[in-house]
């Protein structure tokens, strides 16, 4: 009797840590390309994930900062999207669970957490850390070929007038040693 207990309770055992495998191979993945995006203002973030699970998960996505706490969209994966009246016109969300929000400001830097959650319950979050820049380097590249466009126009400017100086003067010099015979040019000469 006491071997069979012992082994039934092994059996037991080895059922149990399969069903443990298999519930843990089940379990949610969320693989986000990159865990840190940068993005100039006005520019736009792709926030992509590639998502493994059972059934269809609800996704969401969320907003962190240090003011704020604001929710971006819900949807089912396949699904239409329920996007935040807020983000409405600049979030764009994809069948495969990543987010693109475009027309970046300031304000939009933060933590972006996204929440898969399966229809059992199970559910699973990640987070993207999203660091928007001011694009200075391109201003002080915008002046600087601003200026010399201006300075080269400056010039053409000057040297055209000096052009169109010395061509009248010369045109006039011209007629008026035409218009003028040379003997009144002699008669002229004692005023
Ligand atoms: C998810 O879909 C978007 C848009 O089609 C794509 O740009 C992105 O690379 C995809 N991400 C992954 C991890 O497949
Ligand atoms: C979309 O989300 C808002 C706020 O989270 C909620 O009140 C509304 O019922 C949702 N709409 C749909 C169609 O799920």
């Amino acid at each position: 009797m006491r071997p069979a207990w012992i082994s039934l309770s092994q059996n037991t055992q080895i059922l149990y840590l399969i069903f443990c495998l298999c519930h843990y191979t089940q379990a949610i993945t969320i693989q986000v390309a990159r865990n840190t995006i940068t993005a100039p203002v006005q520019g736009s973030a792709l926030f992509s994930v590639d998502i493994t699970c059972t059934g269809t998960p609800e996704i969401r996505w969320m907003f962190y900062s240090v003011s704020e706490q604001q929710s971006i969209a819900t949807w089912m994966l396949g699904g239409a999207a329920n996007v935040t009246q807020m983000y409405e016109r600049r979030v764009e969300t994809h069948p495969n669970g990543s987010l693109t929000i475009s027309d970046l400001c300031l304000q939009d830097s933060g933590y972006y957490t996204i929440t898969v959650t399966e229809t059992s319950g199970n559910s699973k979050d990640t987070h993207v850390v999203l660091s928007v820049t001011e694009v200075l380097y391109e201003d002080i590249q915008y002046i600087a070929v601003s200026v010399i466009v201006l300075g080269a126009l400056a010039v053409f400017l000057m040297l055209c007038t000096w052009l169109l100086n010395k061509l009248y003067n010369f045109i006039k010099a011209w007629r008026q040693r035409r218009c003028l015979p040379e003997h009144t040019e002699t008669e002229l000469q004692p005023l």
